[in-house]
C-alpha cells in the first residue's frame, strides 16, 4: 500500500465537428458490475468475455482478489475469475464505498457465506438511492439485516437462506438483481414480483444459468430462482452496453454526423431509436449494428424515463444535452430518480435555456451552445457535457471526468476515432494539495 498524488485530468473539447465512421461498443457495464460479483457463488473457474475495461469493474475485480479470488485476464476483455479458495473475510471497505454495485456482494456473499458484511453503496448522487427492497428481500430469504454506521450487516439465521416470495414496493434493477443472486444457492424455490425487467437482469440469470442456476423468467415482472446445491464453473459472454451504444447514437445526432455503432442488440435500443426518429433523425438497423444519421435541423420532442422497456434514466442526460439544439420546447419528465438534473446548471453555462421544476425539465431549444468550462456531476451527466461541447462554439473543458471512465471504456480513443477534436489534459488545481493524495493498494 502507498500514497501517490492523484493527477487530476479533464477533457478538452473544441466543438464543431460532426462524428462520421464506425465505434464498437463494449460489455454492458450493469451487467458486468452484476456478474463479477455472481462469480464468487461459483465453486469454480468462470471464463467471462467482453467485460467492459472501467474502473466499476477494476475495483469489483480487486474486491474480489481481496476475498482470495484468482483473477487473471486472458486478453483486455476476457477474464478468469477462480472463487474456490474464496474464504470469508473484510473486503476493502474503501473501495466499496466507491461504487453503487457493490450492494451486489451482499447477495453473493450471503449466498456463498451464509454471511455478507459490505458498506453502504457508493455511486453516483442524483438524489436517495435507498436500499430498502435490497433488505426486504434478503429478510424474506431467511436473513438478519442490520445497517450500522454505515456498513451493511446480513447473516442467514440458520446459516442458509430459504426461498420466499417477494413482492417488490418500487420497480428496481438492483433489488432484482440482488435477491436473483441470493435466491440462487438458497433451499426451495423464490418468486419475485414487480421485478425490473432490464437486459443486464436477464444476462445476469443467463451468466448464473449457465453455471448451474435455475433462474426463470428473467426480463418479465415475475421472476421464479429454484435454489440449487452449488453452481459450477463455465463460461459466458456479457451482452453488449445499451447505454454506451445509446450515448454514441444520441452524440451521432446531436452533431449531425454519420455514425455506424456496431455489436449491439438493437432490440435493447427500440426505445432510444424511436425517439431519435421523432427528432427527425435518420435511424437504421441491421443484426448487430445501428447506423444513425443526423437530420440537418432536430424536432423537439418530449421525454419520460420509465424503467425498461420504458426511456432509459441513463440515457435521459444525453438527450438533454441534444434537445438544446432542437428546435422548440421539449419537456423532460425524469420518472426514475428525484433529483437527476444538476447537469442542467452544466449547460447552463453553455447558453442553454432550461427551467427544472422537481422531475420536470422544460428545455428552449434552438440556439446554438458556447463552450465553457464545466463539470461531470456524474457518469451520463459527464457524457452529456461532452456531447453539449462537440456541438458547441469554442472550446469546452470538462473536469472530474473519473466519473466518466467509471462507465465508457476508452471513451475520448473511441470519439476521437470518430473525427472529434476531443483531448485528455492533465491539471493540478489550487485545491489542498492533500486532497489529491489517494491511497494504492
Ligand atoms: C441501476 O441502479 C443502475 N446502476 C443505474 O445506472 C440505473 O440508473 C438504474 O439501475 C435504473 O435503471 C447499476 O446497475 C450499478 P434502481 P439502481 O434500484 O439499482 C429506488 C448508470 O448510469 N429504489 O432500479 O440503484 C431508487 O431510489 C447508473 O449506469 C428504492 O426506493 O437503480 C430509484 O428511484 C446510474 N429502494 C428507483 O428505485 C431500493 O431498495 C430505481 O432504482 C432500490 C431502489
Amino acid at each position: 500500500m502507498y500514497w501517490k498524488v492523484q493527477v487530476l485530468e479533464k477533457y478538452v473539447i473544441k466543438g464543431g465537428t460532426a462524428l462520421h465512421g464506425e465505434v464498437e461498443i463494449s460489455g454492458a457495464k450493469n451487467a458486468a458490475v452484476a456478474i463479477i460479483p455472481a462469480a464468487l457463488m461459483v465453486d469454480g473457474v468462470c471464463c467471462i468475455e467482453n467485460i467492459p475495461q472501467i474502473s466499476d469493474t477494476d475495483m469489483l475485480l480487486t474486491i474480489l482478489r481481496d476475498l482470495g479470488a484468482k483473477v487473471r485476464f486472458l486478453n483486455k476483455s476476457t477474464v478468469e475469475i477462480d472463487c474456490t479458495k474464496v474464504r470469508y473475510q473484510d473486503a476493502p471497505y474503501e473501495l466499496m464505498r466507491k461504487i453503487r454495485a457493490s450492494y451486489y456482494l451482499i447477495g453473493a456473499m450471503l449466498g456463498r457465506f451464509g454471511s455478507a458484511k459490505t458498506t453502504m453503496p457508493g455511486g453516483c448522487n442524483f438524489g436517495v438511492r435507498p436500499i430498502d427492497q435490497h433488505i426486504k428481500g434478503m429478510t424474506a430469504l431467511g436473513a438478519d439485516v442490520s445497517v450500522k454506521n454505515g456498513f451493511v450487516y446480513a447473516d442467514a439465521r440458520d446459516g442458509k437462506l430459504h426461498g420466499a416470495r417477494i413482492y417488490l414496493d418500487k420497480v428496481s434493477v438492483g433489488a432484482t438483481m440482488n435477491i436473483i443472486l441470493a435466491a440462487a444457492l438458497a433451499q426451495g424455490r423464490t418468486i419475485i414480483e414487480n421485478a425490473a425487467r432490464e437486459p443486464h437482469i436477464v444476462d445476469l440469470a443467463n451468466f448464473l444459468n449457465s453455471m448451474g442456476a435455475d433462474v426463470r423468467g428473467a426480463g418479465t415482472d415475475t421472476v421464479k430462482i429454484n435454489g440449487v446445491d452449488k453452481l459450477h464453473g463455465g463460461s459466458y459472454a456479457i451482452i453488449p452496453d445499451q447505454i454506451e451504444a445509446g450515448t454514441y447514437m444520441v452524440a451521432a445526432a446531436a452533431t449531425g454526423g454519420e455514425v455506424l455503432i456496431k455489436n449491439v442488440i438493437p432490440r435493447h435500443l427500440e426505445c432510444i431509436s424511436a425517439k431519435l426518429r421523432e427528432t427527425g433523425t435518420i435511424v437504421q438497423e441491421y443484426e448487430d449494428s445501428v447506423l444513425v444519421k443526423g437530420a440537418s435541423t432536430l424536432r423537439r420532442v418530449n421525454i419520460k424515463t420509465l424503467p425498461y422497456p420504458g426511456f432509459p434514466t441513463d440515457m435521459q442526460p444525453p438527450m438533454g444535452a441534444l434537445l438544446c439544439l432542437a428546435n422548440g420546447t421539449s419537456v423532460i419528465t425524469e420518472g426514475v430518480y428525484d433529483n437527476r438534473f444538476k447537469y442542467i446548471n452544466e449547460l447552463r453555462k453553455m447558453g442553454a435555456e432550461v427551467q427544472v421544476d422537481g422531475r420536470v425539465a422544460v428545455i428552449e431549444g434552438g440556439r446554438r451552445l458556447t463552450g465553457a468550462p464545466v463539470q461531470a456531476c456524474d457518469l451520463r451527466a459527464g457524457a452529456a457535457m461532452v456531447i453539449a461541447g462537440m456541438c458547441a462554439v469554442g472550446t469546452t473543458e470538462v473536469e472530474d471526468v473519473h466519473y466518466i471512465e467509471r462507465g465508457y471504456e476508452n471513451f475520448v480513443g473511441k470519439l476521437r476515432e470518430l473525427g472529434a477534436d476531443i483531448e485528455i489534459v492533465n491539471f493540478s488545481d489550487d485545491s489542498d494539495p492533500s486532497e489529491k493524495i489517494v491511497m494504492i493498494s
